[in-house]
């Protein structure tokens, strides 16, 4: 995931998939010519580009408050992505739908993508109730891989929301789909992602316990570094509140 999606950007996917793009619209009988569809699939992927930077701008607003109240920041990075269009027009031939920019906006979750990288587990609940409180935001789903990890040990918080994004000809409700995790979770997904691609192998049995097995030893991990600085918190209330009283009695 890069961590910006500009304009640019997305004429360069254009650009670079320009004959895909025509094809397959084309194929799937929009109407339009080949030129008005690209055109088309250009101006709904710079709509999600836009839907991206203003949930970017929400959790950037939240870290920068919540670091100035508590001296420490509970996001540690954020990147994000345009889904591909040679991946949009190949999830939606999976899903048995034509490909049209209609079934875009209709079937796919996951064309705007947000990751949001966070120190600490507890940091990972207070964003993404943070996020979901704000009266602009219309959460349609949360997996909870966390609290429930998937069988191959997968730990992250995933949300769908929706977002109103402003253009000349007016609102426009955008999806968004957000992945918050912690820095080890990160490093887990990162891996694990990269070695799914060596098929064959990545799916024997033992290298799938294997992965597992790391990914219960980073859990653990997580849950012990939550508790350190918790400690940490404690160790320094106290000294405050002692600090308070020995001022008082003076
Ligand atoms: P898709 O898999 O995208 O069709 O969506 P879904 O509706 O099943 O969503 P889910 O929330 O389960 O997963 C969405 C995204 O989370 C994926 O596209 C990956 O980026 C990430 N993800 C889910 N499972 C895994 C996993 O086992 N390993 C890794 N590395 N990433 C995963
Ligand atoms: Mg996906």
């Amino acid at each position: 995931m890069n961590s910006l999606v500009t304009a640019d950007d997305i004429q360069k996917l254009a650009d670079e998939n320009v004959d895909n793009i025509r094809k397959f619209l084309k194929e799937a009988g929009d109407g339009a010519s080949g030129f008005d569809l690209l055109e088309q699939f250009m101006e709904l992927m710079m709509r999600y580009s836009a839907a991206i930077r203003e949930v970017r701008t929400k959790f950037e607003v939240l870290n920068d408050e919540f670091s100035l109240r508590n001296s420490r920041n509970p996001i540690e990075s954020i990147t994000s992505r345009v889904k591909k269009p040679m991946s949009i027009f190949e999830k939606l031939r999976r899903m048995g739908e034509p490909v049209t920019l209609q079934k875009i906006e209709e079937c796919l979750n996951d064309v705007a993508g947000i990751r949001v990288i966070c120190p600490f587990i507890d940091d990972i609940y207070s964003v993404a109730e943070m996020l979901a409180r704000q009266d602009d935001i219309t959460v349609l789903r949360v997996k909870d891989y966390i609290r429930k990890p998937k069988p191959n040990g997968y730990r992250s918080y995933h949300m769908i929301v929706q977002v109103p994004v402003f253009f000349s000809d007016g609102k426009r409700p955008m999806r968004v789909e957000i992945q918050i995790r912690t820095v080890a979770m990160d490093f887990w997904a990162s891996l694990e992602h990269q070695m799914k691609y060596k098929k064959d192998s990545a799916d024997r049995p033992e290298i799938s316990a294997e992965l597992k097995s790391c990914a219960e030893t980073i859990a653990a991990t997580d849950a012990r570094m939550l508790a350190i600085r918790k400690r940490i918190e404690a160790l320094e209330r106290r000294k405050k509140d002692g600090d308070d009283e020995a001022f008082s009695l003076k």
